[in-house]
Order: structure tokens, then C-alpha cells, then sequence
């Protein structure tokens, strides 16, 4: 028996905050309580610090192998970096595989990931335009009994074969999606809009120009074409990284409707905007969607203190400085930016300096909300006993400095380089075992587990 008991700490879960000890047995809570005692257990005194349970980022894409490239992070460094952002699980992306139907595009991702990953994870499997087939029902039948139940698709990069635009095709996916009870995410930027605006743009293509090229009415467009389609089947859509005023506006329009719609944000979209994206470090903040207008970081952190914000992830893509900066022309830039190590520390910051949103309001959007909605509650983002002992531990008073000399990506810079935060992960565990205290990795490639995602 392996035990680790948690003494002193103040537990915050999605709805308050109490003074309690945690008993973990095996990797899992075992009893939760005043004066708990336990012979032979390891002792971790969290005296005046914020214990959590384990976040979630429910976005992240490493190892992305795209574009003629690989982003920076692999499986390994990216769920190592995690744990100093006290991300204890981790929902990644399974591209549609040219030539390969949805199962077999699964498990090819899950056997890179299989000895790599230091956290746990699970996989929102991509279907795109290029492989999408008759066999599509089977396909994603089988895909639930391999323990997948949440489904990617986009509305654009023509290019690349991802687009999935044909509106019979989409009814069918989103029929089957919800006989089965799977749930669709989708990145919106509506294609035809991007792609009549680059025919006619006369200007220059440099990250100044993105967010015009790509605006955020492309956004609002995909997210009120999308949300319609899928509630025409009555099936629920969770739209991935929404970046805009006008995106959530739509997101509003749908729920009054009746329709379903799940929200996810990313820090980028709240606390930068596209002023980064001048100068000659301009190619550094460039992803899709692109960066907006103060204006729309004001109305998405509203958004996010009311509740119509589900989910908060990071859609964490680290490229190196010089393969960002190796183009200055959008249309090559590699899209993407790092984030999950940072997000944690921006939500909180930003919780305690402005009062806005409350330290249960991050837990809900970083860890229960996003455990409940892809299948992986109460085994993950939850308190209950028999739960996974996973942790992340927060000195509330610790004020530093988010710079990339203290930052773990392999990217070698962070989009928030001198921003000064109230705030930071002390300890994080996994399933009862220390991975990070003090800055101190205790981790080990390979020891994060696949988590099948339940009803
Ligand atoms: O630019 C981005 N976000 N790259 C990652 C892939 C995606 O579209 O989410
Ligand atoms: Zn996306
Ligand atoms: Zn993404």
C-alpha cells in the first residue's frame, strides 16, 4: 500500500473552499477529513496553501505533426511542462489520418503517446472532409468502445483536407453523434468568408493583416452555420477556442433558441490582443483564430465571470522561435502558440487581483466542467472518495514573473514574457505521487495513463 497524506490544506473544488486533510491510497482518495492519521503514509504539509484538484487542459496539441514540421513540445516535454502548470490530465487531439479510417487513426496516436506521456490523457478524435465516408456510423461506434466519445471537426483549412462543409455529411455526423451520445467540438471560422476575402485582399500578408484576413464575423458566421446544423439534429456542439465578441453573441443566440452549445476559451483570447501582432516579433502570436481586440479579450473575461463560458484550455501548439519567425507571411507562418504551463497562473492572477472570477469559478472551468463534459468525472475534476488522487497545489502569495527562463516549453518563449502574476503551482500530484514541488520535476516519461471517457 502506498499512501501520501495531505495535511493542512485549504480544498477548493468547483463550489467552496474548506480546511481538510486527504488520505490517498493506491492513487486515490481514500478520506478526506479533520486530524487524519495514517502510519506509513508520506506527509506533505500544505499549511496556507490552495489545494485543487488536478486541471485539466482539454486542448492541447503536442506532437503535432503538420505543415511539413513538428511543433516543439513532443509528448514528453509537453506533459512534463503540464505538471508545473498543475495539469494532471490532458485532452489531446487524434488527427483523421490520410488512408486510415477513425479507429486506426486512434490508436496510431495513442501508441506515440503510450510510453511518452507524464500526465494522463485522453483524445478528442479528429473527422475531416477528406476521409469522410459511409462507413462514418460503424466508424464512430467503434470509436466509443475504444473509449472515445468526443469528435473534432473543422470549418476550414480547405487545404489541408480538414474542411467539412457538405451540410448532408454534417447532418449524418451529427445525427449519429447524438444516437450515441458523443459529443462534436468544432474550431469555427467560416470557410467561404476566409477564403473571399484572401481573393480579393490587396494588401500585405503579415501578421498585422491576420486578424483581418480571418475576422472574428468569420467566427460568429461558422458558430451560428454549425450551431444550426447541429440543432436541427438536436445534437449539443462545444465550439473549441472562441475568440470574439461576435463568436459569443452567436454562442447567445443559439442557447435562447434552445440549442445546446458548450463554450471553451483560451487564455490567449482573454489576455492578449492583436496589438502583439505588429513588429518584427509579430509571427510569434500568430494562430488561428487570430488575436482580437481588447474590446473582445473585455467581453470574453464578462463572459467568463456570468457562467456562459464552459470550459477554459489552452490549444497549446508550441512552435521554436525560429520556426515562427522563420516567415513573416501569415499565409506560412506556423499557427499556434504555447500556453499550458501559463494558464493556470493567468486565471488565477487574475482572480486575485480583480475579483472577478473566484478561485472556484477556475476550478469548474479548468477541471470539473471540462472531467464532466468529456466523459472523464468523477475519476477526474472531483473530490470524491475513490476519485484519482491529483492535486494541484497553489501558493496564493507567491508573486512572480511568467518568463521563458522559468517556463518549461521547448518552444523557448512564452506570449507573456514579463507579465507579473499573483500566484503559483507549489506541488502537483498524480494519482498520489509527487511530480512537481518546489520546481523540483519527480515525473517520469511514460507514467501518465490513457483514460477511457465514460457516458
Ligand atoms: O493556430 C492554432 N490554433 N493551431 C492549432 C490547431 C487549431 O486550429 O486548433
Ligand atoms: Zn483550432
Ligand atoms: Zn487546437
Amino acid at each position: 500500500m502506498k499512501a501520501l497524506l495531505i495535511k493542512n490544506g485549504c480544498l477548493v473544488d468547483s463550489c467552496g473552499e474548506k480546511k481538510l486533510d486527504i488520505l490517498c491510497v493506491d492513487g486515490r482518495i481514500k478520506e478526506i477529513g479533520q486530524n487524519l492519521k495514517c502510519d506509513n503514509a508520506e506527509i506533505l504539509d500544505a499549511d496556507g496553501l490552495k489545494v485543487l484538484p488536478g486541471l485539466i487542459d482539454a486542448h492541447t496539441h503536442y506532437h503535432l505533426v503538420s505543415r511539413g514540421t513538428v511543433t516543439a513540445d513532443s509528448f514528453a516535454q509537453g506533459s512534463r511542462l503540464a505538471v508545473f502548470g498543475g495539469v494532471t490530465t490532458v485532452v489531446d487531439f487524434a488527427d483523421h489520418n490520410r488512408g486510415m479510417n477513425l479507429v486506426d487513426s486512434l490508436n496510431y496516436r495513442l501508441d506515440e503517446m503510450k510510453d511518452n506521456m507524464a500526465v494522463d490523457y485522453s483524445l478528442h478524435q479528429g473527422v475531416y472532409g477528406h476521409g469522410f465516408d459511409d462507413t462514418i456510423e460503424n466508424q464512430l461506434e467503434e470509436l466509443k468502445k475504444q473509449g472515445i466519445k468526443t469528435l473534432k471537426i473543422f470549418t476550414t483549412y480547405r487545404e489541408t483536407g480538414y474542411l467539412l462543409e457538405d451540410c448532408e455529411k454534417l447532418a449524418r455526423l451529427f445525427r449519429c453523434a447524438k444516437k450515441l451520445g458523443m459529443l462534436v467540438t468544432a474550431h469555427c471560422e467560416y470557410n467561404p468568408m476566409i477564403e473571399e476575402i484572401s481573393a480579393w485582399w490587396k494588401g500585405t500578408f503579415l501578421p498585422k493583416d491576420h486578424a483581418d484576413l480571418r475576422p472574428a464575423e468569420a467566427e460568429a458566421k461558422a458558430i451560428a452555420f454549425y450551431g444550426e446544423a447541429a440543432f436541427r439534429e438536436n445534437c449539443p456542439l462545444y465550439i473549441v477556442h472562441v475568440s470574439s465578441e461576435a463568436g459569443l453573441n452567436e454562442i447567445r443566440k443559439l442557447r435562447k433558441k434552445g440549442a445546446c452549445i458548450y463554450a471553451e476559451t483560451t487564455p490567449t483570447y482573454l489576455f492578449l490582443d492583436r496589438s502583439k501582432l505588429e513588429g518584427p516579433d509579430g509571427p510569434l502570436y500568430v494562430m488561428t483564430p487570430p488575436l482580437r481586440t481588447k474590446r473582445d479579450n473585455e467581453a470574453l473575461l464578462n463572459a467568463l465571470a456570468n457562467g456562459e463560458i464552459d470550459v477554459v484550455a489552452t490549444d497549446h501548439c508550441s512552435f521554436t522561435r525560429e520556426q515562427k519567425l522563420s516567415s513573416n507571411d501569415v499565409r506560412t507562418v506556423y499557427p499556434g502558440i504555447p500556453g499550458t504551463e501559463e494558464m493556470v497562473h493567468l486565471l488565477c492572477n487574475y482572480a486575485m487581483t480583480t475579483g472577478k472570477i473566484s478561485l472556484n469559478d477556475i476550478v469548474r472551468l479548468t477541471s470539473t466542467n471540462p472531467a464532466k463534459l468529456f466523459g472523464l468525472y468523477p475519476q477526474k475534476g472531483s473530490f470524491e472518495l475513490g476519485s484519482d488522487a491529483d492535486f494541484a497545489i497553489l501558493n496564493p502569495d507567491c508573486e512572480w514573473t511568467l518568463s521563458k527562463e522559468y517556463l518549461h516549453s521547448a518552444s523557448g518563449y512564452t506570449p507573456y514574457e514579463g507579465v507579473k502574476v499573483k500566484g503559483k503551482i507549489a506541488t502537483t500530484i498524480l494519482k498520489g505521487n509527487v511530480v512537481m514541488n518546489g520546481g523540483d520535476y519527480y515525473g517520469k516519461k511514460g507514467c501518465g495513463a490513457f483514460i477511457r471517457q465514460n457516458d
